[in-house]
């Protein structure tokens, strides 16, 4: 597979994108990204996971005709990856959203717009196209939600995601000491720290103020819609994420949705069964990236036994800490038809807007396919569980014979 003509940016991997937008991001917006919730335990886990499986490459075989294209909903996408939805990516650069939306278009993949974006989901549709999906929360005033969900029909958009993990707010300090709330409030800290950052002042937020004005969450209908530095319009609780949500919610969403249909959040095969009977297309194993809930387990960690529960009804899609070809791989042999990318491509975004965004996807895209050689492995379909080694026995990974495999036996 060739290389793209990409700027490289001097990024030779997604931690090099991480550092740069560390430079150009405030201190209060940079670890607003880049950072998890409470101790961290989570957000450290769900990269340390990777390092316990290994591969075990067969060899001999030959790759010259390999490829990482997959499809899925009965659809070819050129990468086993989407981008995921992050509410405020259009803080990473001007218009950020529209620019991983290019980007994630060129490359052949689905881009979800958050509910929490600053352009409007009707923006991207009409600027962008491609393959768009939309990620929903469900507030307290449903009949808000189901505006959104509503308007992402008219607006074209091919699939919903339910976002199912964050029934309240959760506890991250580090914004706090960063005077980084949101709504975003000007105090001294966060002053300081965004007049240390000249470019981004100039170039992301002057820019919206030049132009319109300081943004918006645009996808909140017009009764609440809110610039990011003002409180929510006296509507009560309307915009406060729905506690009582539960299966019959999602049923509701099936009744009034006629597109893809999937559920964002999960780590329990439970869930996933009961999200299957409720009309999901996918379930995608998810802590939101180690940003709520700490001491969750790492998506990867519940990944095999979601696989197994839904044996093979739904595509099971997953997200969290991918920042090598190496993780995606890995999650695919473990049974994910695709995985979805949260801040490797906000990190390029950051970086370099469009030109960044895709240098991240081209990144992962090269790593991939070279992993993929190295492993023997022509097609994501033949990514299995035979080419992995766990170091340790905590993995629920149950026993696992790829069809055909009589070596085994033959060797006994
Ligand atoms: C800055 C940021 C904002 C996010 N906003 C949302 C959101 O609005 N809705 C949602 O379902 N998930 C949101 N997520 C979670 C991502 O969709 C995804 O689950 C997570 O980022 C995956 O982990 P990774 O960032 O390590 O790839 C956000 C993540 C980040 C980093």
């Amino acid at each position: 597979m060739t290389t793209d003509k990409q700027p490289t940016l001097d990024a030779y991997n997604i931690f090099d994108l991480r550092e740069i937008a560390q430079r150009r991001l405030p201190k209060g917006l940079f670890e607003f990204v880049d950072r998890g919730t409470e101790d961290e335990v989570s957000l450290r886990n769900n990269r340390a996971v990777f390092d316990r499986i290994r591969f075990r490459p067969r060899t001999l075989v030959d790759v010259s005709k390999r490829t990482q294209e997959i499809t899925l909903f009965g659809q070819k996408q050129k990468m086993p990856i989407m981008v995921a939805p992050t509410g405020l990516a259009g803080l990473m650069w001007y218009e950020g959203e529209l620019a991983l939306a290019r980007a994630a278009k060129a490359a052949g993949i689905p881009f979800t717009i958050a509910t929490g974006s600053l352009t409007s989901m009707e923006r991207v549709a009409a600027e962008v196209g491609g393959r768009l999906w939309f990620q929903l929360y469900m507030w307290a005033n449903v009949a808000l939600s189901h505006e959104l969900v509503h308007r992402a029909k008219d607006a074209g958009y091919e699939a919903l995601l339910l976002t199912v993990d964050s029934a309240v707010a959760p506890t991250r300090e580090y914004n706090q000491r960063n005077g980084f709330s949101i709504p975003f409030k000007f105090n001294r800290k966060n002053v300081t720290d965004v007049l240390a950052h000249p470019r981004w002042l100039a170039e992301v937020l002057g820019r919206y103020l030049m132009t319109s004005g300081m943004p918006v969450y645009a996808n909140y209908p017009a009764e609440v819609m809110t610039t990011i530095t003002a409180a929510a319009r006296p509507v009560g609780r309307s915009m406060m994420k729905c506690e009582p949500m539960n299966f019959e919610h999602l049923r509701d969403l099936r009744r009034i949705w006629p597109g893809l249909l999937m559920i964002k959040g999960i780590a329990h095969p439970e869930d996933a069964v009961k999200a299957i009977d409720c009309g999901v297309d996918a379930v995608i194993v998810s802590n939101h990236g180690a940003r709520n809930l700490d001491h969750s387990m790492a998506p990867l960690e519940a990944l095999p036994a979601v696989v197994d529960a839904v044996r093979g009804r739904i595509p099971v899609l997953v997200d969290g800490g991918y920042r090598r070809g190496s993780d995606i791989v890995k999650a695919l042999a473990l049974g994910a038809s695709a995985v979805l990318i949260g801040r490797a491509t906000l990190y390029g975004t950051a970086a370099g807007g469009e030109a960044g965004a895709a240098r991240a996807i081209g990144l992962l895209r090269e790593e991939i396919d070279r992993v993929m050689a190295l492993l023997g492995c022509n097609s994501v379909a033949e990514l299995d569980r035979e080419l992995l080694h766990f170091t340790d026995s905590s993995f629920d990974v149950p026993a696992f014979r790829a069809p055909g495999a009589d070596w085994a036996l033959a060797s006994a």
